[in-house]
């Protein structure tokens, strides 16, 4: 009576089928090795009929062991290709979520634009500061003498009235929104040693109603310079350089009297603009003169040894006339599409 074999045909064919079709359920590596233990490792169902190889009758034991292991083969060689097929997949995707296009659109930032205000400032700034002068800055609340009496303001000046300055309450503090930079020709004057040549650019403030040529906040730019033996002639040069800079090389200045308080004589300035849209033209730009004797001995100087000039314009007017701006409330209104046109400057 011939003893039994406890492996089958069926039973390995059964068992390395059950471990094939497993396998088409790793979708990942990590899923793979789960199965792998299960199907190939100590415990699977092959390797336990490979362990019932000794019980196998001995003249049955080569045939036995031949299949177990062509069986085990067979398992192990589509688990090895598995795994190498899920290890190219997942390096696959790995790539593909890595991969920059670098043809798709950028995501846009829009990069802000200093005000155009702010670079004609800084630009006025620079041509004096290579000129060698300084650059100072005085408050936007102002004390009334700076303001008025310390630059000659007779105390009945229609200057000083309601309708044009900010007075500040309670009004015997004497405190006001500064009406022009001329305050910061006494606070430079104080500050410094002689000789003084200061621009001070800055916020100045009147009860202007807004509209397309005025706005009750705007800027100017103040300059005084006091030396001894200055002259009316270093005033026209120094503004001539400022208009080319600012203009172009045609571009020259004409001095018409007027009247200051602050100054003697005074005069109103012209510039000749050579590009202006329209064609060449004059436009009024500003105020100068020579610094009256009674403003210098209000800072304590004496007129008969140190003289200068001064000058004073508005910088939302220059830079209304230099790039033919119709309208003054663009330049306040804080749209960024009105400060992109002069370029992203930093
Ligand atoms: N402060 C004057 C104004 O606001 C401008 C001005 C005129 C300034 C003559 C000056 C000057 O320094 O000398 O209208």
């Amino acid at each position: 009576m011939s003893e039994t074999n406890p492996i089958t045909e069926e039973a390995v064919e059964a068992a390395a089928e059950e471990a094939l079709a497993s396998l088409a359920t790793a979708t990942n590596l990590a899923e793979f090795k789960a199965l792998r233990a299960a199907h190939t490792g100590e415990g699977s169902a092959l390797s336990r009929l490979n362990a019932q190889l000794r019980n196998v009758p001995s003249d049955q034991k080569a045939a036995s062991g031949k299949l177990v292991g062509q069986a085990r083969g067979r398992v192990n060689q589509a688990f090895a290709a598995r795994e190498e097929s899920l290890r190219v997949e997942e390096e696959v995707r790995k790539l593909a979520a890595e991969s920059v296009d670098v043809t798709a659109a950028p995501a846009h930032w829009r990069a802000g634009a200093r005000h155009p205000l702010s670079t004609m400032q800084d630009a006025i700034s620079d041509i004096f500061v290579g000129m060698g002068w300084e650059v100072a800055d005085g408050p936007e609340l102002e004390n009334e003498w700076f303001n008025f009496d310390a630059l000659n303001f007779a105390p009945d000046h229609p200057a000083r009235a309601m309708q044009d300055t900010f007075f500040v309450e309670p009004v015997e503090s004497h405190l006001l929104l500064r009406t022009h930079t001329s305050p910061v020709q006494l606070r430079a004057l104080l500050a410094r040693e002689l000789p003084v040549y200061v621009v001070a650019p800055g916020r100045v403030f009147r009860t202007d109603e807004l509209d397309a040529t005025h706005t009750p906040v705007f800027s100017q730019v103040e300059g005084i310079a006091i030396d001894r033996g200055l002259t009316m002639a270093h005033l026209r040069g120094t503004l001539e350089h400022l208009a080319r800079q600012l203009f172009g090389d045609e571009a020259k200045i004409r001095l018409r009297p007027n009247f200051f308080p602050f100054t003697e004589p005074s005069a109103e300035m012209d510039v000749w603009q050579p590009g202006a849209k329209g064609g060449a033209r004059w436009v009024e730009w500003g105020g100068c003169g020579m610094v009256n004797p009674n403003v210098l001995r209000a800072a304590g100087i004496d007129p008969e040894e140190y003289q200068g000039f001064a000058f004073g314009m508005g910088i939302e007017r220059t830079l209304q006339f230099r790039n033919a701006l119709n309208d003054m409330r663009d330049m306040v209104e804080g749209d960024i599409r009105f400060n992109t046109q002069f370029g992203t400057v930093v």
